[in-house]
C-alpha cells in the first residue's frame, strides 16, 4: 500500500515553477465521446491520472482501441464489443456513467451499473435518466443496473431541475446523434462542458449556445474523428494557488487558463495573496504574511467550486479569525474535517456548514485520505504542520493529480511517496 510522507514546517516557503496538467474532468467526457464515431479521436494534453486509465479500461471492454504517447491519446471504437459497463468499473469511478448517452445514441443499447454513493455523498443520476427518456430511451433499473434501449433517439426540449455537469455532458453527447433538434435548458456552465462541446463540433455535431445555460443541438446522422486539446485542470491550478497562499510562497503556474479561475483568484486575493497574470497562460501567486478569514459558499460554475472547498478550508485554518464554509453541492463533503482535526485544526461542522477558527498552528500526524480533494487538502495541511505527516490510502489522490509529489518537491516541499 502506498502512502505519502511529508516533513512539514510552519515556515515553509514554496517557491518555483509548476506546469499544470490537463483537466481530469474534461478528458473523461472527451474519451467517452469516442463512442459516438467509428473514427479516431486524437486528444492532446491529457493528464496521466488513474481515472483516465479506468475509463480507458472500460472503453476497451466496450470495443475501443487506444494508444498513449506522452500526454497524447488516440482512441477509436471501430465497432462495439459490448454495451455493458460493469459494476466494478463504475464503482471505481462514477464518471463511467458518461458512456450511457453515447452508447444509446450510437448503438441503441446500454447496460450501465448504477453508480453507488461515494465518500462525498449520494450521487444520484435521475437527471441523466429523465433526460434520456425524453429523447425516447426506454430505461429500467434492475439489479443495480441501468437497462437502456432506444431504436432511435429523437430531439426534445429538456430542462434540468438542477445544474448537473455529468447530466449536461451525457445529454449533449446523446443529442448530437438524435434525430431533430434538442433544446437543453439550465445546462451546467463548467469549462469542461465547453471543452466537450468544442470537441463534438469538430466531430461534426451542430451545437448552438456553447457555454450558455440554453444549448440547442441539431442531431446529425453520424460523427467523425477529430484532434482536440484538453483544457488545463483548473482544480489542480487552484490547489497550487492555495499552496502558494498558505506558505507565503512565490509560485509560477504555467500552462493554465486564468479565465477558468476567476472566483478562486478573487477569494485568494481577498485572503491577502497577490495573484498576477503573466503572459497568456501563466499566473504568479505570492502569499501574504497575514491571511484574512472569509466565508465561502460552494456553487455551480462560475461560483466557488465544490472541488476547491477542502483545499480552501486548510487556508482558512491559518487565517486570523473565523470563516464559515458552506457546501451546497454534495451532502457529505466534509470527510476531510476529522483528519484536519487530527492535525490540530479547529473546525466545527453543523449540517452543510463548517466553522473554521484560525489561526491554529498544525502539527504532523498520521491521517487517512477519504476522497480525491480531501487527499489534496491533507497534503496542503501536512506541508505547514510542524513535524511528520503520513497520509494513508492515497489511491484517491492518484485519481486526479498527476505526480503531485514531484511537482511539490520541485518547489521546495519535503514530500515523498513510500511503498510498503
Ligand atoms: C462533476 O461530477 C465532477 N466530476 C465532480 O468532480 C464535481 O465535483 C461535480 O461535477 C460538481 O462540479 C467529473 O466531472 C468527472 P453533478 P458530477 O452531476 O457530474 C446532483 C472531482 O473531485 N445530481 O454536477 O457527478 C448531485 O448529487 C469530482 O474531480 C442529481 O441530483 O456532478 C450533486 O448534488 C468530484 N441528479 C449535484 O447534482 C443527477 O442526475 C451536482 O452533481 C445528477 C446530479
Amino acid at each position: 500500500m502506498e502512502r505519502i510522507r511529508i516533513r512539514g514546517t510552519h515556515d515553509l516557503r514554496l517557491q518555483g515553477e509548476v506546469r499544470i496538467s490537463g483537466s481530469k474532468n474534461a478528458v473523461l467526457p472527451a474519451i467517452a465521446a469516442g463512442l459516438l464515431t467509428n473514427e479516431k479521436l486524437n486528444l492532446t494534453n491529457i493528464p496521466l491520472v488513474k481515472d483516465v486509465f479506468t475509463i480507458l479500461t472500460l472503453m476497451k471492454q466496450l470495443g475501443a482501441e487506444y494508444d498513449i504517447e506522452g500526454n497524447s491519446l488516440a482512441v477509436q471504437v471501430r465497432d462495439i464489443a459490448s454495451d455493458e459497463a460493469a459494476y466494478e468499473l463504475v464503482r471505481a469511478m462514477r464518471a463511467s456513467i458518461l458512456v450511457l448517452g453515447p452508447l444509446l445514441a450510437r448503438y441503441g443499447k446500454a447496460v450501465v451499473a448504477l453508480p453507488g454513493g461515494c465518500a462525498i455523498g449520494s450521487r444520484p443520476i435521475d437527471l441523466h435518466i429523465n433526460g434520456l427518456q425524453k429523447l425516447g430511451a426506454t430505461i429500467s433499473l434492475e439489479h443495480g443496473y441501468i437497462q437502456a434501449t432506444a431504436d432511435k433517439l429523437s430531439g426534445a426540449s429538456i430542462e434540468f431541475e438542477k445544474k448537473t455537469v455529468g447530466g449536461t455532458e451525457n445529454l449533449l453527447m446523446a443529442a448530437s446523434l438524435a434525430a431533430g433538434e434538442t433544446v437543453l435548458k439550465n445546462c451546467a456552465l463548467e469549462p469542461e462542458i465547453t471543452n466537450l462541446c468544442e470537441l463534438l463540433v469538430k466531430m461534426g455535431a451542430r451545437i448552438d449556445g456553447i457555454g450558455e445555460e440554453t444549448v440547442r443541438v441539431i442531431g446529425v446522422r453520424e460523427l467523425g474523428g477529430a484532434t482536440h486539446e484538453i483544457i488545463p485542470d483548473r482544480i489542480e491550478a487552484g490547489t497550487f494557488l492555495v499552496a502558494g497562499a498558505l506558505t507565503r510562497g512565490d509560485i509560477l503556474l504555467n500552462h493554465i487558463n486564468p479565465a477558468h479561475l476567476q472566483t478562486i483568484i478573487e477569494k485568494l486575493r481577498y485572503s491577502g495573496a497577490i495573484i498576477e497574470p503573466l503572459r497568456g497562460s501563466a499566473l504568479r501567486v505570492v502569499g501574504s504574511r497575514e491571511i484574512k478569514p472569509q466565508d465561502i459558499t460552494t456553487s455551480p460554475y462560475p461560483g466557488f467550486p465544490t472541488d476547491m472547498q477542502a483545499q480552501f478550508m486548510v487556508l482558512m485554518t491559518q487565517a486570523l479569525g473565523t470563516s464559515i464554509i458552506t457546501e451546497t453541492i454534495f451532502d457529505r463533503r466534509f470527510s476531510h474535517v476529522n483528519e484536519l482535526l487530527r492535525l490540530g485544526a479547529n473546525i466545527e461542522v453543523q449540517g452543510d456548514k463548517a466553522t473554521v477558527k484560525g489561526r491554529t498552528p498544525l502539527s504532523g500526524a498520521e491521517v487517512i485520505a477519504t476522497d480525491l480533494r480531501a487527499s489534496a487538502s491533507l497534503i496542503l495541511a501536512g506541508l505547514i504542520a510542524n513535524g511528520e505527516t503520513v497520509i494513508n490510502e492515497i489511491e484517491h489522490l492518484d485519481r486526479g493529480y498527476e505526480r503531485i509529489e514531484e511537482k511539490l518537491q520541485g518547489i521546495g516541499a519535503s514530500i515523498e511517496r513510500i511503498r510498503n
